[in-house]
């Protein structure tokens, strides 16, 4: 029994945190991050609005995050899906669920956005097409857009790429589930219940049992 109750008390950390997670969201217990949320929203204005929409987020959700009823109104006035005729009228879509529909939603948009490479010289690219070592096939239609010193953090400086990359990524994983949050804590408060109604219960019954 002993040796049971041991390998669980190493196994079970040991699976929570394999592959420390990349985004603290996607970890057990963690939440969303307030400031990357905010960075990750500065970066989609500067970087990604003028392509792609965020037709699902509403108002209220976007002052959730801190920001002023103006930002709002300004971010939700730009933003319409592009289509880029030179490369096959390849679409701009909405990135609002964009994650939600797919696996590890959050790394594979931060590996898209830091995955553009110099094409090498035998390869033969199709017109309007930019080579991507994240993008299934290698040749994704979308130029790399993450440009450096469009988004200035709380220190006065510039965010770096894979800064932008990252909070960005996040800031689409909260437009895909912007309630993660509350079932997170939800679901702690559940478990910590059950946890005293268990010890409560033993109580209980060791009391009964010496009488
Ligand atoms: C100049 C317009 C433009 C800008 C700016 C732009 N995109 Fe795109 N994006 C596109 C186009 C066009 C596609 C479709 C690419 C294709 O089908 O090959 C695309 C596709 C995507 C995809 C889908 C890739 C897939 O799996 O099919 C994601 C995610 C994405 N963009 C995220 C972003 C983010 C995040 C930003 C801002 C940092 C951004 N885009 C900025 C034009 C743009």
């Amino acid at each position: 029994m002993r040796a049971i109750l041991l390998a669980l008390a190493v196994l079970l950390p040991a699976v929570a945190f394999a592959g420390a997670p990349q985004f603290g969201f996607q970890s057990w217990f963690g939440g969303f991050d307030k400031a990357e949320l905010q960075i990750g929203f500065a970066t989609y204005q500067a970087n990604c609005a003028r392509c792609h929409s965020l037709n699902l987020v509403s108002p209220n959700e976007l002052q959730t995050l801190g920001l002023t009823p103006a930002q709002v109104t300004a971010l939700l006035a730009k933003g319409k899906p592009v289509t880029k005729p030179e490369a096959g009228g390849a679409v701009a879509g909405d990135l609002s669920l964009y994650e939600a529909g797919h696996r590890h939603g959050a790394s594979a948009v931060f590996d898209l956005m830091t995955g553009y490479r110099t094409a090498l010289p035998n390869m033969t690219m199709l017109p309007g097409h930019y080579y991507n070592i994240a993008y299934p096939g290698g040749q994704i239609a979308m130029a790399p857009s993450l440009k450096p010193g469009s988004v200035m953090l709380a220190d006065g400086k510039a965010a770096s790429v894979p800064v932008m990359a990252h909070d960005v990524a996040a800031f689409l994983a909260w437009t895909a589930d912007p309630t993660l949050d509350e079932r997170k804590a939800t679901g702690l408060r559940a478990i910590l219940f059950l946890l005293v109604l268990g010890v409560v219960g033993f109580l209980v019954m060791a009391t009964r049992m010496t009488r």
